[in-house]
């Protein structure tokens, strides 16, 4: 059977996010970077990220199928700066390591991790995309605990909870290779998750553990124990300041709302959210309290609230579950007894 070349036009905004992030990356380090996309298939997204970026001095392109390997050459071949590698991508190429290695596979991006990691320069960025989404939220629990060595979270909280033990899979990886990293822009997207992940100068300890854990007093997440899974901020705030839509994004107002929604969400970078509906069916309410209300009312009290990316009404909070609870209620009966009796 004939393997179709591929290209996903679903990842367009994925890729407007690339060109974005080594744009900041490389205004952060004050100069211009090399980098390897390990996985190119018809080199659109490196070749986006070369094009109109600003950001790299040089590009590698390696891609395994001689198909696809054919349409990379083609599109490589007015830029002077990219080369392409026709090669397996789990063997470290010559000039490694990079600044900047990305690494979008079709399904899990795990048989490639080591070589990914060696591969970027201390201080340099790993980007790391996951397909897998039914192994990763729960969908296929036994695959996960094969293939990340974790429980995932089945259900709504399944995305983030993927996200979180990819990222967590990611930085146990790097620490058994003697490195370290942290996410500095790491979300759920369609039908996947990536994280940018900063690659340390120096070792240190990961935000790494299972949920619910003792003194959890966030979203109820069940039983579990879920995980191990990473627990720290998704991301920093600092960089995605710098962060700015490209000028030729395919899906410009879906980028900058994006931007401005993890923007937002840095605010209150917890793990796990809270929605409205939900909270009214876990407490028997008749209506569900106002989403602007509740992070306005929980701001008054002191606590970080803001909503995030992963779904439409989820917000994420620094207040414990009782808070949101207690404040849910409030709004509630504020709104009823304020209401003209009929
Ligand atoms: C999801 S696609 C890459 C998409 C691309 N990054 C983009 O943004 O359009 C994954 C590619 O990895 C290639 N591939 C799979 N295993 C490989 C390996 N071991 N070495 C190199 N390429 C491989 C596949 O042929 C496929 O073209």
């Amino acid at each position: 059977m004939r393997r179709a070349v591929f290209y996903n036009p679903a990842m367009a905004l994925d890729r407007d996010l690339s060109v974005a992030v080594a744009r900041a990356w490389s205004d952060r380090t004050g100069r211009r970077l090399r980098a390897w996309e390990m996985l190119s298939a018809t080199g659109v997204r490196g070749l986006r990220v070369l094009n109109e970026s600003g950001a790299l001095d040089a590009l590698l392109l390696t891609e395994a199928n001689p198909e696809a390997c054919r349409w990379l050459e083609r599109n490589a071949a007015p830029h002077p700066a990219a080369t392409v590698r026709s090669a397996d991508a789990r063997e470290l190429p010559p000039g490694s390591p990079f600044d900047v290695v990305d690494l979008d596979p079709y399904g899990t991006p795990a048989p490639f991790l080591p070589t990914a990691i060696a591969a970027t320069a201390p201080g340099g960025l790993l980007a790391v995309t996951a397909t897998d989404m039914p192994v990763l939220a729960g969908v296929q629990r036994t695959a996960c605990e094969a293939r990340y060595g974790a429980v995932p979270l089945h259900g709504h909280f399944g995305p983030e909870g993927g996200l979180r033990i990819l990222i967590a899979h990611a930085l146990g990886a790097a620490a058994r290779m003697g490195r370290s990293a942290r996410p500095v822009l790491a979300y759920v997207h369609d039908h996947h998750v990536r994280a940018y992940l900063a690659l340390d100068r120096e070792a240190r300890p990961a935000e790494v553990s299972r949920l619910p854990g003792p003194g959890w007093a966030g979203p109820a997440l069940g039983e579990g124990p879920y995980g191990p899974m990473w627990v720290g901020p998704l991301f920093d705030a600092g960089f995605l300041r710098e962060l700015r839509a490209p000028a030729g994004a395919a899906r410009p107002r879906e980028v900058a709302a994006l931007l401005d929604r993890f923007r937002e969400e840095s605010g209150a970078d917890t793990p796990f959210y809270f929605e409205p509906n939900r909270i009214a069916g876990a407490l028997g309410l008749s209506e569900p309290p106002g989403l602007a209300p509740l992070l306005a009312r929980l701001r008054e009290l002191g606590h970080a609230a803001a909503r995030s990316h992963v779904r439409p009404s989820a917000f994420r909070t620094t207040a414990s579950e009782a808070v949101v609870f207690d404040v849910a209620r409030e709004l509630v009966a504020r709104r009823f007894s304020s209401s003209p009796v009929r």
